[in-house]
């Protein structure tokens, strides 16, 4: 299975810091932001690794990430995105790296304490179809909000809904076959003018193929002023994902 870290965006909601930086080279605690869902893969057993930058100081990436050795990984893979066209705009970057394989795609900005590594072997074994993994939040209303059925199944993901019908968040980090970028290629832009991950999603469950987990442990967003200085809070007093860094 490969990995894909989406870092691309133009990180509006943290301007003034991302006038002349990328949101996911912004220091969370001791590391750059992108340091956190690159482990989250590494430790997963996934070292493969596609990085989509975009906005500003992509050349940055090159500087701090190099070829992957500090993850003890022998190459990284990066692309571009062009613009801020939503998180599957920027998947779609991916397809040619995947080439067929299933993949694991974390947000730039997602930080977890734990380890995804049953999810993935569970996924690995799943024939087919994606997995998403959900998390308990007291804010629904800034994220995709999924309803679960009476067999504990998801049955729909609203993005950003004013009056959400749980309080289970689903987080930035998706496992999906290769019907993904078929999916992606009949998404038409949102009202937010982009391509949007909940409608691939929804595209999954409404095909019977989509599974989720509730993650263990800690979860956060780092986009917002408030959550970036949560993401370095809990860092800082929990750890996260036991990010050692070889060399
Ligand atoms: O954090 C989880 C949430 O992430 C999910 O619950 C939502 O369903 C999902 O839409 C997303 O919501 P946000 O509004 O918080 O996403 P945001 O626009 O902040 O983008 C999150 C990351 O995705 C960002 O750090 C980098 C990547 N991204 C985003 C956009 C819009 C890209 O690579 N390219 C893009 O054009």
């Amino acid at each position: 299975m490969k990995g894909v870290v989406l870092a691309g965006g133009l990180g509006t909601r943290l301007f003034p810091l991302t006038k002349v930086t990328n949101k996911h080279l912004l220091p969370v605690y001791d590391k750059p932001m992108v340091h956190y869902p690159i482990q989250c893969l590494v430790n997963a057993g996934i070292s493969d690794i596609l990085i989509v930058t975009g906005g500003n100081s992509a050349g940055d990436f090159l500087q701090l990430l190099g070829n992957g050795a500090d993850f003890g990984l022998k190459d990284f893979n990066y692309t571009y995105q062009q613009g801020e066209g939503g998180i599957a705009d920027a998947l779609k970057l991916a397809e040619h790296f995947a080439d067929g394989e299933k993949i694991v795609v974390v947000l730039g900005d997602n930080i977890i304490e734990g380890n995804i590594k049953k999810a993935v072997d569970d996924f690995r074994a799943q024939e087919k179809g994606g997995k998403i993994l959900l998390k308990e939040v007291s804010d629904p209303e800034r994220f995709g909000v999924a309803t679960v059925d009476s067999a504990g199944k998801v049955a729909k993901i609203v993005e950003k809904p004013k009056d959400p019908e749980s309080n289970l968040a689903v987080i930035g980090i998706y496992m999906y076959d290769s019907t993904v970028f078929e999916f992606i290629n009949g998404l038409e832009p949102s009202g937010r003018g982009e391509l949007e991950i909940t409608d691939v999603n929804n595209l999954y469950i409404n095909k019977g193929t989509m599974t989720s987990e509730v993650l263990e442990g800690w979860w956060t967003d780092a986009g917002t002023f408030e959550s970036l200085l949560r993401a370095s809070s809990m860092v800082a007093k929990g750890g996260a994902n036991k990010l050692e860094l070889q060399g």
